[in-house]
């Protein structure tokens, strides 16, 4: 009998492609952008699996092409780019990566909170390009991490592990939450605070929700008036979380002190973006997840989740089993 065919839409490490190998036809996408349209609604239509990445729109027209598909499994834990209620009417499980990204991410997420304050990014330019004379007391001044206040917007696996990290720094870390998490609140000693307070208390603040229908722009003009003025913005979660326009303003207007961003509105970001004109933002693309662990654990909890429906399971990190 012939194996079932698994379609993979970029080159995912080795790790997961062997396991599926084992299960499965693999079909991969080896081009150095991601699949086209056109390839991924020729080939999605005798595939009974789906790897797919963030860069691929998964909707109900390429479902449409797909009579055999059973599992959408993201190399992500954010699932914005599927239509997760088109999958579910379809009876096409969903999964995506939690856990094995979290430290990845979090690492990031400090590592632009201490980048943005201590303006290492603007200092290595300023060495590369041959300024630096001497010595000086005022040269490139920044603002301290240590001991400042830190809100968490959306306090879930990453936004928890920030907090761990954030303690650490002796940090008075707030967060905002659909839900209160009274256990983490002891154990880590954070407070909960209403999202408008937490705004205007915090020196930092580290947004960490899913973008979705509620959380699109969630950090608008009037949430960034309500910041301190010289707070700085961090955002590891989506582009869409915040309004990049009115950021753009607060940040060229002293609105707020600064921002570091891995994540935009538009990716790759487009070269006239003017965010690239300002100096008080740390810029990275996109490599919240981007260690070789989280990587290749991402490439293995895809592959499971295919190989378990595959062979008739419910996938462990099925967003949309409850729904079957
Ligand atoms: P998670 O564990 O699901 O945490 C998200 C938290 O946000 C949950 O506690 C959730 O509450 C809360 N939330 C949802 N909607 C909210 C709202 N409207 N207001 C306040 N809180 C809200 O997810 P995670 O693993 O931490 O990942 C978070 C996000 O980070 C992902 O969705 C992804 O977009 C992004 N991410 C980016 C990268 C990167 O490379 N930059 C890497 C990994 C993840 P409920 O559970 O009650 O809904
Ligand atoms: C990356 O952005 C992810 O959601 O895993």
């Amino acid at each position: 009998m012939s194996k079932p065919i698994v379609y993979v839409t970029r080159l995912i490490p080795k790790e997961g492609l062997r396991m599926l190998a084992d299960v499965a036809e693999v079909r991969v996408w080896e081009g150095s952008s991601p699949v086209p349209r056109e390839v991924l609604e020729k080939e999605i239509r005798s595939a009974a699996g789906l790897i797919s990445l963030i860069t691929d729109t998964v909707d109900a027209s390429l479902m449409d092409l797909a009579p055999d598909l059973k599992v959408v499994a993201n190399y992500a834990v954010g699932f914005d780019n599927i239509q997760v209620e088109e999958a579910t009417k379809r009876g096409i499980f969903v999964t995506n990566t939690p856990d094995v990204l979290t430290h990845a991410t979090a690492d990031l997420a400090m590592g632009l909170m201490i980048a943005a304050a201590r303006r290492i990014p603007e200092g290595e330019r300023f060495l590369r390009n041959g300024m630096w004379k001497s010595w000086t007391p005022t040269l490139l001044v920044g603002k301290d991490v240590y001991g400042a206040s830190l809100g968490i917007i959306g306090f879930g696996r990453i936004g928890q592990a920030v907090a761990q990290r954030a303690k650490g720094f002796q940090m008075k870390i707030y967060y905002y939450d659909e839900q209160r998490n009274y256990p983490m609140e002891s154990d880590l000693g954070v407070k909960y605070m209403p999202l408008n307070e937490l705004l205007a208390l915090s020196d930092f603040v580290s947004l960490h929700v899913p973008l979705n229908e509620n959380t699109r722009h969630l950090i608008d003009k009037e949430k960034l008036v309500r910041m301190k003025n010289d707070a700085v913005l961090i955002n590891t979660a989506r582009g869409g979380v915040v309004d990049e326009e009115a950021l753009i303003e607060a940040l060229s207007q002293g609105i707020i002190g600064g921002a570091g961003l891995d994540v935009f509105a538009e990716e790759p970001m487009p070269r006239n973006s003017k965010l690239l004109q300002l100096a008080n933002v740390v810029m990275v693309p996109h490599i919240g997840s981007a260690s070789w662990s989280a990587r290749r654990q991402m490439a293995e909890v895809a592959a499971r989740n295919v190989t378990a429906v595959l062979d008739g399971k419910t996938p462990p990190d099925a967003i949309n089993a409850v729904w079957f």
